[in-house]
């Protein structure tokens, strides 16, 4: 379950160069503190992450729900249904796992120039890449939250039925079974999503959105 050789060369290497020449950046007209004003709330990055099971998802979509009805704008970018479109030719190799990442970054931050509340749930299980991401954007953009929910607990919910086939070695790479998960060491929030109920769950979110005077 180490780091493998590719990632090893991959984070050795560092930031790929843009490819395309002769491209100049374009300043928006409108931008994100005109837009915080017309709207009467911040935009930020709500990154949750923890393992498959975890109720990232779960979590993500009923703080958004609580969000909307505050009548705020906001989006949730979600690992299984962005695997459907911009992110179909990525697998779960460690290097796949890391351009996913890349990508939803990208993603993420121009949600944050548009002024909306945009919510990930991936795995996100490497550190690095969650830096990555982290480091794209300013200090206080960026509030990652663990869905601290165990392995074992994961396991016996095994809501989708992957644990199961990981175990039978049916799916390979498989992220706390064949393929690490590296804990976030200073996240924002750590939400025990293994022994507090959602309503609970999303309290303890809107109360550090409002520590963060998102609005
Ligand atoms: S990530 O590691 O690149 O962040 P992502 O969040 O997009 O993963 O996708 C994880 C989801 O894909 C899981 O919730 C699970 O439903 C599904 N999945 C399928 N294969 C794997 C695998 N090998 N490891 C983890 N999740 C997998």
């Amino acid at each position: 379950m180490g780091i493998s050789i590719n990632r090893m060369m991959s984070e050795f290497q560092g930031e790929k160069p843009s490819k395309a020449k002769n491209i100049v950046w374009h300043e928006a007209s409108v931008d994100r503190k005109h837009i915080a004003k017309k709207k009467g709330h911040q935009s930020s990055i709500l990154w949750f992450t923890g393992l498959s099971g975890s109720g990232k998802s779960t979590l993500a979509n009923a703080v958004n729900a609580s969000l909307f009805a505050r009548g705020l704008s906001t989006y949730v970018l979600d690992g299984d249904n962005i695997r459907h479109g911009l992110c179909k030719d990525l697998g779960f190799s460690d290097l796949d796992r890391e351009e996913n990442i890349r990508r939803i970054g990208e993603v993420a931050k121009l949600f944050l120039d548009a002024g909306v509340i945009v919510l990930t749930a991936f795995v996100s299980p490497f550190r690095s890449d969650r830096n990555k991401a982290r480091e794209l954007v300013g200090e206080g953009d960026f509030i990652e939250i663990y869905c601290s929910a165990d392995l074992k607990t994961c396991e016996e919910r095994d809501t989708k039925g992957l644990y199961a086939k990981a175990r039978k070695g049916e799916i390979k790479d498989f992220t706390g079974i064949s393929s690490p998960y590296e804990e976030p060491q200073f996240p924002e929030l750590e939400i025990d999503t293994a022994n507090m109920d959602l309503e609970k769950c999303v309290d303890r979110v809107i109360e550090k959105l409002i520590e963060f005077n998102l609005f």
